[in-house]
């Protein structure tokens, strides 16, 4: 099981200047990501994303969340979200412990 409380720091590190996390927090950059476990990619209202985003279809889940922040370009090739990934296993198994936690 990841540590959520160590997630939530490497968000405010490595995500919260394009994210927030509140509900009905507000788009930066990127989408606000409140409820994104249990999600289809791409459907926040109100944001714009690549057709890239929009078309992959998935709903997020620990395990693609998993292999897109490993590496963002490879999961989904042509998103905007400039990001080189986390290379850490334990690193994103804690952030996507928090992200879990944002219900
Ligand atoms: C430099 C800005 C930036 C950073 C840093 C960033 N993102 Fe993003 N993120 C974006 C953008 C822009 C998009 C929309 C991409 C698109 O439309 O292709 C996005 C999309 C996403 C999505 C898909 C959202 C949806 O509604 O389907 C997730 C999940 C996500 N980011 C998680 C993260 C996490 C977790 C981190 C930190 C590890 C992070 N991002 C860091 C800019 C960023």
């Amino acid at each position: 099981m990841g540590d959520a409380e160590n997630g939530k720091s490497l968000f405010m590190k490595m995500c919260a200047m394009c994210h927030t996390s509140n509900k009905d927090g507000k788009h930066r950059v990127g989408p606000n990501l409140f409820g994104i476990v249990g999600k289809k990619c791409g459907t926040s209202p109100g944001f714009t994303y690549t057709d890239s985003m929009k078309n992959k279809g998935i709903v997020w889940d620990e395990k693609n969340l998993n292999e897109y922040l490993e590496f963002p370009k490879q999961f989904i090739p042509g998103t905007r979200m400039v990001f080189t990934g986390i290379k850490k296993p334990k690193d994103r198994q804690d952030l996507i412990a928090y992200l879990t936690t944002l219900k």
